[in-house]
């Protein structure tokens, strides 16, 4: 379970960073999935640990867990509502069971590039989302990049009738399960650490996610290349439980909202740049990067619109026009 999961890892291991708290000090457990390093979640957690634990020395104490060793995301959330945990930054794909509203950011080539979402995340109708799940117990605290995400499968894809019948992981989302139905294939709902197994042993045949994920996780190793197709967006909430945050100091929530803030500016600044690296990283290590044509690029356009209608109801259509006017 969950909880054993979690004592057997927070009491065993050793993590880099965490170099133990100090009594009196309040501990803030940061649970994420991917890997530490060359990774934008990793890189953001792990500077705002560095800050947090500096600045506010005496006071709040991080301690980051990632690569799943506490939590996997379908487990983070319940477990921050039980205050075993006090924050992560799950992709914006894994809110189902509190929100729909998120879903905007699931629909296939809504946002041109990262710099669209980051325009519509800052814009009132973005920043509104972080309040989407107070009335659940969760707090939205900022939005952290990832960037565009990439197709890929055991057979090259360039146009949406190469991905019929195949099988491909997806998030915990209804969107992107639609969007996977829509081309024909068989999507189905898988955790992250999961996914490098599933797809070495054939359980799914193809996924899609980000070049830093496609790197970190090895996905390249085992299918055959990867389709530039930068078809939808892999983002983060940074959140916390409404109930841990209105608890805190006066002086302990401003700081730490200070903090939270300086971090994801800075960071989310430096992605577009870690993204290509480990597009890089995964072209040197012999991994074929495909271009898609514009005719190819507006077949896959073309046959997933249809998913926009049917989750418009579920976003509101003035939040649909507030992101399609961050394109500009
Ligand atoms: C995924 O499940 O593919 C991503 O949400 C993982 C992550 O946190 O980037």
């Amino acid at each position: 379970s969950s909880n054993d999961n979690a004592t057997s890892s927070a009491g065993g291991e050793q993590v880099a960073g965490n170099d133990g708290c100090d009594p009196g000090e309040q501990v803030i457990k940061f649970s994420h999935v991917t890997n530490s390093d060359k990774h934008p979640k990793g890189i953001a957690a792990s500077l705002l640990q560095e800050r947090i634990n500096t600045e506010m020395d005496g006071r709040m104490c991080m301690e980051v867990y990632p690569s799943s060793m506490l939590y996997d995301d379908d487990k983070v959330l319940e477990a921050m509502l039980l205050g075993d945990v006090q924050m992560a930054a799950p992709s914006l794909s894994k809110f189902e069971n509190y929100t729909t509203k998120l879903r905007i950011f699931n629909f296939p080539f809504l946002f041109e590039n990262i710099d669209a979402v980051d325009r519509f995340q800052s814009s009132p109708a973005g920043q509104s989302l972080l309040n989407s799940m107070t009335d659940k117990g969760l707090k939205g605290l900022a939005f952290w990049h990832s960037g565009m995400k990439q197709l890929s499968a055991d057979r090259p894809l360039l146009v949406p009738a190469d991905a019929k019948g195949l099988k491909f992981r997806v998030e915990n989302s209804d969107v992107l399960v639609a969007v996977f139905d829509q081309l024909g294939a068989n999507p189905q709902k898988m955790s992250f650490s999961e996914v490098y197994g599933a797809l070495q042993t054939g359980v799914v045949d193809g996924q899609e996610n980000t070049w830093s994920n496609i790197y970190g996780q090895k996905f390249y190793e085992v299918q055959d290349g990867i389709t530039n197709t930068d078809h939808g967006v892999l983002d983060y909430m940074v959140v916390t439980s409404s109930r841990w945050w209105d608890g805190l100091k006066d002086e302990d929530r401003r700081d730490l909202t200070r903090i939270v803030g300086e971090v994801s500016t800075e960071r989310n600044n430096a992605v577009k740049e870690l993204e290509q690296q480990a597009r890089q990283s995964i072209a040197d290590a012999g991994s074929e990067i495909r271009e898609l044509t514009p005719e190819q690029r507006q077949q896959w356009v073309n046959a997933l619109r249809p998913v926009w209608q049917r989750f418009t109801p579920d976003v509101g259509v003035e939040t649909l026009k507030a992101a399609q006017a961050a394109n500009q």
